[in-house]
């Protein structure tokens, strides 16, 4: 067990973990990184959070962890992001994404070209960062893979087949059928059931339960959406149709106190 020695590091090796600290009044805070997944896919989001843990203890002496959360973000199909004029027929408008994890170096480069295409009307990295590049040889392969994998996500969101019975305790979340409609179903602490459609409002996927922190997630472009429906992250920007008839769901499915 180690005091963290400063500094910022990064793994060169799988599984890829980051580490920084801060010093608060409370105490040095250590933020560690890692166990990059795709939103909606694979593992329950908790079981990430667990091993962040196991490798952070097993390296430092941890007293608490104040703080845990997951952030997403938008990869390009080439690698680089997008940075520049939103297209030829918006002058007046720019963005800035698809950083790729490196947000504080992209980000920075981002301030540069924006400011130099505003100010001096060019910049001498225009080409490589414009929006609307294209870069076939570089995308291609990502691109059909991407493609592939939504489609794979949406067949199965829609054809995965769901328990006659359930049985929903306190502080749980599960994808049910209700009048022969796929429904996400959540109970609160108090024991209250919500209920919305889990069918993504950005392109129809279906929604995945993220218990480790009680959202619903999309596993193709990942949206994320509360329990109650209101969109987190798009992709998607209308929330979740919520469910009215909770009384008639409530009699279907069982409480486990
Ligand atoms: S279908 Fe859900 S984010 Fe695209």
């Amino acid at each position: 067990m180690d005091k963290y020695p400063g500094g910022m590091y990064i793994s060169a090796e799988d599984p890829t973990r980051s580490l920084r600290s801060q010093d608060t009044e409370n105490g040095e805070l250590l933020l560690v990184g890692g166990e990059n997944h795709k939103t909606g896919q694979g593992v329950n989001t908790q079981n990430h959070y667990d091993l962040l843990v196991n490798y952070s203890r097993k390296l430092f002496s941890i007293e608490d962890i104040p703080y845990r959360w997951s952030t997403q973000d938008c990869m390009t199909v080439d690698g680089l992001p997008y940075i520049g004029q939103y297209t030829e027929k918006t002058p007046n408008m720019y963005i800035a994404t698809g950083y790729g994890k490196w947000g504080m170096t992209n980000g920075t480069a981002a301030g540069m070209v924006i400011k130099d295409l505003i100010i001096k009307g060019d910049s001498p990295w225009k080409d490589v960062y414009n929006p609307s590049r294209q870069t076939i040889k570089a995308s291609a392969k990502k691109y059909i893979t991407e493609n592939y994998n939504v489609a794979r996500e949406l067949l199965k969101g829609k054809l995965s087949p769901l328990p006659n019975k359930v049985e929903i305790k306190r502080g749980e979340g599960k994808v049910i059928e209700a009048d022969g409609q796929r429904c996400g179903a959540f109970r609160d602490t108090l024991g209250k059931l919500h209920i919305v459609n889990t069918t993504c409002t950005h392109l129809g996927c279906e929604l995945t339960w993220n218990s480790a922190e009680t959202s619903w997630d999309c596993p193709c472009h990942g949206s994320r959406f509360s329990y109650k429906g209101e969109v987190i992250e798009g992709p998607a920007i209308k929330p979740l149709d919520a469910r009215n008839d909770v009384n008639l769901i409530e009699r279907l499915i069982k409480e486990d106190f």
